[in-house]
């Protein structure tokens, strides 16, 4: 289990990400989407990481629960939403990250293609994390030409989980483009395989459920 202070696997591995775009790169605003408790975008504030930390969640109590625990921080440094990510707008005068982690492929898919649709010549790069149905997001990514800046596998808790950071193409001109499945899966690693084996029959199971 997460806490404030110690992230759990999955979204320690995004936090220590987004630590070494900033130090290369930095985004001004990194936004929390689907935040729920709301330990990633408490744990950039914490390492003063960004000018402003966004958080949003759909569920209106989700987001009061979390305004107590942003009470040492400057309130320039935050901003809280509750909403539909995919009603999200953005200002041309920053450049944003988006993390969006801990829903599934095909609500992942429906956010950002509102998002881009809603707010064209925005500078949006986004982290992903979905809990399922990756293929779904990958495909999406592929048919609007997204780059793969990096991507690895995550285990916590026995599952595995794609991290996926990506750039339109129009910030991202030499990157790879993103692929159908995820490079960083490890042909030589047990545990890798038997899970692919498994979202595989999954897949089988779906596809010929889909043809009756
Ligand atoms: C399982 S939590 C994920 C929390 C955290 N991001 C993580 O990875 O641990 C999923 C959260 O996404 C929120 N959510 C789902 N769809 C959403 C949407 N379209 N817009 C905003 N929030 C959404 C839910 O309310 C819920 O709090």
């Amino acid at each position: 289990m997460s806490s404030f202070s110690g992230l759990g696997v999955r979204l320690q591995a995004i936090f220590s990400l987004v630590v070494e775009q900033q130090k290369k790169d930095p985004y001004t605003t990194i936004w929390d989407c689907c935040c729920d408790h709301g330990y990633l975008g408490l744990k950039f504030l914490s390492e003063n990481l960004c000018e402003k930390v966004i958080f949003v969640d759909q569920v209106p109590h989700i987001i009061e629960q979390l305004k107590p625990r942003l009470d040492g921080f400057n309130s320039d440094q935050y901003e809280l939403i509750a909403a539909d990510a995919s009603e999200l707008s953005f200002s041309r005068q920053k450049r944003h990250l988006l993390i969006i982690a801990g829903v599934g492929g095909e609500c992942t898919v429906d956010i950002i293609s509102a998002i881009e649709g809603n707010n064209p010549g925005v500078h949006i790069d986004y982290i992903f994390c979905p809990s399922t149905s990756q293929k779904e997001l990958r495909k999406y990514l592929m048919a609007k030409n997204f780059g793969v800046a990096f991507e690895s596998i995550v285990c916590e808790n026995k599952r595995y989980y794609e991290m996926l950071y990506v750039k339109n193409r129009a910030a991202a001109d030499e990157l790879p483009c993103v692929s159908e499945t995820c490079t960083a899966w490890d042909e030589n690693d047990a545990g890798h395989q038997q899970y692919l084996s498994k979202l595989a029959l999954h897949e089988r199971k779906k596809n010929s459920a889909g043809k009756l």
